[in-house]
């Protein structure tokens, strides 16, 4: 401590002040009161003092009430109470530590021991003080790093994405839109029966994250398939069915050569899963409905509402409504039918979300 510790002693006798003064003032700065009231002036006024050395039996207000006032005060329930008492029994004893008070010391006193207590409560108080200190900067220091943590992976994805995007015809407000139906439809799902044991806050965090990668795979199919203004044939279409596998591909490398983590995981599961059908068409793979992985069945809705609403080079801007129909005659074919009707309870919501985020012109 660069300034002397501050020590407040209370007693009603002046004589015992006195005493305790003459004995401390040489290392500290010592501040007295005489009762008990006044001792709670001075220990909430700043600044605060570092210690106090307490008589418990005083006129009006005892020491007991006065700790115990000390601890239930925000700015001194920190200070150390050393009681001071001319008798002390084991009932007395356990009442003023239940009280909050660090230790007792009988009067009349001990110089050696008043001061080798003083000294060890200031220090261990200080140290308390320091490792509070120290885990409070650690708290920020860990907080900082887990948003600059947070905020590379966003800058990642969103790189990622928009290379994808600047392939493809699609815009960046599908990316935006598709992320925001799953994480509707999982919310609404997440108190479902059959849904409420896959879905909670944390996996719909991370599905929302890693949506925007659905279609990263697409940055391996070649342009003149990807780009042309027309229905695709066969062969090309072998070819395009292919980024669902090229997505997978790619997440598996990276997961190899740095691990995988809970995100690699959402990504490479929704990338490599959002064209199977519930009926068991769909694509890479042929699975069939649980077989797929939910966030798998939920990208297949959002995605292919989204495309339903969207300008595509082969076909106009669909209505809501005709988006709606649509999606309705594929419930239990294409669809997980209970992702349908959610679909369906909550459809102004996704109205709402294309509205948000309109492609332009
Ligand atoms: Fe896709």
């Amino acid at each position: 401590m660069n300034n002397p510790a501050r020590i407040l002693v209370v007693d009603d006798e002046r004589f015992h002040l006195n005493v305790i003064v003459g004995l401390l003032s040489d290392d500290y700065k010592v501040l007295i009161a005489k009762s008990g009231m006044r001792a709670l002036e001075i220990a909430a006024a700043d600044p605060t003092p570092d210690l106090i050395l307490l008589d418990i039996f005083m006129p009006e207000m005892d020491g007991y009430e006065v700790c115990q006032r000390l601890k239930g005060d925000e700015k001194t329930r920190h200070i150390p109470v050393i009681y001071l008492t001319a008798k002390s029994d084991v009932e007395g004893e356990t009442h003023g530590f239940s009280l909050g008070a660090v230790d007792y010391l009988s009067k009349p006193i001990s110089p050696p021991i008043v001061k080798a207590r003083v000294k060890n409560h200031l220090a261990y108080a200080q140290a308390l003080w320091d490792l509070e200190q120290q885990n409070e900067q650690l708290e920020c220091k860990i907080q900082e790093r887990v948003l600059e943590i947070s905020r590379t992976q966003d800058v990642a994805i969103h790189c990622l994405a928009s290379l994808a995007e600047t392939r493809d015809n699609e815009t960046g407000n599908h990316i935006r839109r598709t992320q925001h139906y799953i994480k509707l439809l999982a919310e609404h799902l997440e108190s479902h029966p059959r849904f409420c044991d896959l879905l909670d806050a944390d996996i719909i965090k991370l599905m929302f994250k890693s949506a925007p990668l659905h279609d990263i795979g697409k940055v391996g199919v070649p342009d003149r398939i990807l780009l042309k203004p027309g229905a695709l044939n066969q062969e090309e279409w072998v070819e395009m069915k292919k980024h669902a596998a090229h997505a997978y591909d790619a997440i598996c490398r990276a997961e190899q050569a740095l691990g995988s983590s809970s995100f690699l995981h959402s990504a490479r599961e929704i990338a490599y899963t959002h064209h199977e059908k519930w009926d068991g068409t769909g694509y890479p793979r042929g699975l069939k409905g649980d077989d797929i992985p939910l966030s798998g069945r939920l990208m297949s809705l959002a995605d292919v509402y989204d495309a339903l609403i969207s300008k595509r080079v082969y076909k106009p801007a669909y209505s809501h409504e005709k988006a709606r129909g649509i999606i309705l005659e594929g419930r239990e074919s294409y669809f997980d039918p209970d992702i349908v009707d959610a679909f369906i309870s909550i459809e102004d919501q996704f109205i709402a979300v294309a509205k948000q985020f309109e492609d332009d012109g």
